[in-house]
């Protein structure tokens, strides 16, 4: 497939571009473009068709439900049966922005988007391209991440290239995503609401809002998949590139020994060996070193560590040894997608 790449700029865009993309999905076309979370792999949700064809080009098994995209909050009402008091807080307070809420479908949404479920998952993304996209194609928008199923989500547009490219009919690259971990999920279809998939949004931020609201018992406990999660999605292989990821966790001084340690044994091994570490921790360790971003500032971390975990891939290293960091606020979000593209690998220290 010929796939057009075109760039945007996030401010003062050309709108002639986005009406051209948006002809493109309305019509059946599959359209990556950019959100405030990750890049997006578009289609419009209301024909089955296009929709399959997102699964085809991510290869991703077709019990795993798509996110609809809104740009408009009043476009929720008719892709859902009601919507309850808690997610009116929750839309009311952060959208547009990085927070998914599941509420229980209409007729309207195809169920190829929601795999045969009875709920459906909506966005209203804060990206003025992603939102000037969606008003233009004047549908509802169905969006996974734009990478291929099992890799680490995409958040700079070469990402999506080296992914995509080829299957995918457009391509708008806008530069690097902001917030750099996919939205919060929240399951408002039960008696409690539920975060399915922790994000920038936090557990702290939502309790602020709604009493009550807990985890879906997948994502806290020892091993965490050893659960059924609610939310498909989160049973697959995730994050992963393709070095080998372990972590290393504990309190910070014993996580540099042990790190150190660890860069021995592997040299010996003739293992080619790089540290995902922190601006504090960065010059304690003898090899290939990417810093992830600032302890005091973990919002630092969660924009740079699907990059980086990429960026290890181009550089051929072949085994990952990445610092825990404190699983609080959007912290929590950061270590699942860590301990995901670890496979569970965690040596405490
Ligand atoms: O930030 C994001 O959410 C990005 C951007 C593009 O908006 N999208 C994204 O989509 O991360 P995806 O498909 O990679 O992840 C969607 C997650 C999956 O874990 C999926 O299983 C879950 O949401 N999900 C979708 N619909 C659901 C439903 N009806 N019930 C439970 N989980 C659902
Ligand atoms: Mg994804």
């Amino acid at each position: 497939m010929r796939t057009e790449v075109i760039k945007i700029q996030t401010h003062n865009f050309d709108i002639e571009k986005i009406k051209y993309a948006a002809d493109v999905l309305r019509e059946g076309g599959l359209v990556v473009f950019p959100t405030e979370t990750v890049y997006g792999l578009g289609a419009n949700a209301l024909d089955g068709r296009a929709v399959k064809n997102i699964f085809k080009a991510k290869g991703r098994p077709s019990d795993n439900p798509l996110i609809v995209h809104v740009s408009k909050k009043e476009s929720v009402e008719s892709l859902v049966e009601s919507i309850s008091p808690e997610a009116q807080v929750l839309m009311e307070t952060y959208w547009p922005g990085p927070l998914t809420v599941i509420m229980n479908k209409s007729g309207l949404v195809s169920p190829v988007v929601c795999a045969g479920l009875k709920t459906v998952a909506v966005r209203m993304p804060a990206h003025p391209i992603a939102l000037a996209l969606i008003d233009e194609a004047g549908v509802p928008v169905a969006a996974p991440s734009a990478n291929i199923s099992g890799k680490p989500s995409p958040t700079n547009g070469e990402h999506v290239i080296s992914d995509l490219y080829g299957k995918v009919d457009v391509i708008i690259d806008s530069g690097p995503a902001k917030v750099g971990l996919e939205s919060t999920v929240v399951d408002t279809t039960g008696i409690r609401p539920l975060i399915l998939r922790p994000g920038s949004i936090s557990k702290e931020d939502i309790e602020i809002l709604l009493s009550g609201v807990d985890f879906d018992s997948s994502l806290t406990g020892e091993r965490f998949n050893t659960f059924s999660p609610k939310s498909p999605g989160m049973k697959y292989t995730h994050y992963s590139p393709n070095a080998d990821v372990v972590i290393v966790r504990g309190e910070l001084p014993k996580i540099i020994s042990k790190i150190r340690n660890l860069i021995e044994d592997y040299k010996k091994q003739e293992l080619k060996v790089g540290v995902l570490a922190t601006e504090q921790t960065k010059d304690s360790y003898d090899c290939q070193v990417i810093s992830i971003g600032d302890r005091e500032k973990p919002e630092t971390i969660a924009a740079n560590l699907f990059n980086s975990l990429r960026e290890f891939d181009n550089m051929g290293v072949s085994l990952i040894i990445a610092e825990s960091i404190d699983e609080t606020g959007v912290g929590f979000a950061i270590m699942n997608r860590l301990i995901k593209a670890s496979g569970y690998n965690i040596i405490n220290a």
